[in-house]
């Protein structure tokens, strides 16, 4: 009896201490966005949970859980609240691909984004369309219309995207952008909208979950990055080009994430 309790003792501790060690969180919106890193996990665990599996180990010597978010707004924003009911979470590193809405950006260049905001929240009206800022459930307070990443994880991207060599996905190495993402839940394949977004916001890449990881990290008060890599340019081919560069896109991103993980 004394026994069993002590081994219960025990295994409840193990179980406590395992969901609240802190731990990176690592997401991506689809599979072929994540795979290098779960296959790479060491001591890896998986587990299920509702509509979402979560897979568990050292990354670099980092302890991490890597989560696919799913495609869109409403899936990335699901998926990163419960993450973080689940796992105690000390920061969020989001890593996948996008349109590059840069003149001069071709499909394997990557995006470390200082801010990301969502391009599809807004009033729209006969002559205008006003991008909003948020609001929190508590509904007092806007959130900013920009929600800033984490200094101290963009700047350890910045310096460590020097040490990387990129896959050369088009007819050059890629290059390194830093600034603004916007997201929305629409995948651009209009070259008048993406050149909007680049004019109107200087936004550098478009996807379809990062501000809602952002605001949900915003409003828990945790830091995160978004690192991407652009499998297109947002244009009249973009659909095409997805198909075709999502493989090296996404492992130039994963190639950010790992040089962090080693550098923190
Ligand atoms: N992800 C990759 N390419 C994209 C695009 N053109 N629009 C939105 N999300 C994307």
């Amino acid at each position: 009896m004394y026994l069993k309790k002590i081994s219960l003792i025990v295994c409840l501790s193990c179980i406590s201490f395992c969901s609240y060690a802190q731990r990176i969180a690592i997401i991506g919106a689809m599979l072929e966005e994540i795979r290098l890193l779960t296959e790479a996990l060491k001591k890896k665990h998986i587990i299920k949970y509702k509509d979402l599996t979560f897979y568990t180990g050292y990354l670099k010597g980092q302890s991490v859980v890597i989560m696919k978010s799913g495609i869109g707004k409403v899936n990335a924003a699901y998926s990163t609240t419960i993450l973080l009911e689940k796992f105690k979470i000390k920061s969020v590193l989001f890593t996948g691909v996008a349109g590059g809405l840069h003149p001069n950006s071709y499909p394997g260049d990557l995006i470390v984004a200082e801010a990301v905001f969502h391009h599809d929240y807004a009033r729209d009206m006969a002559n205008e369309y006003e991008v909003r800022a948020t609001r929190n459930i508590n509904g007092q307070n806007d959130n900013p219309l920009l929600f800033k990443t984490d200094s101290v994880l963009l700047n350890l991207a910045k310096s460590c995207v020097r040490k990387i060599s990129f896959l050369a996905v088009g007819s050059r190495n890629p290059k390194v952008f830093t600034g603004i993402i916007a997201t929305g839940d629409t995948f651009v394949n209009n070259p008048i909208k993406a050149n909007w977004l680049y004019e109107n916001f200087q936004a550098l890449a478009v996807e379809m979950e990062g501000a809602s990881l952002g605001q949900i990290c915003y409003q828990r008060n945790i830091p995160f990055l978004i690192i991407r890599s652009c499998s297109d340019n947002a244009n009249n081919s973009a659909h095409l080009d997805f198909q075709t560069f999502l493989k090296p896109a996404a492992e130039n991103a994963i190639k950010v994430i790992l040089g962090i993980l080693e550098e923190l």
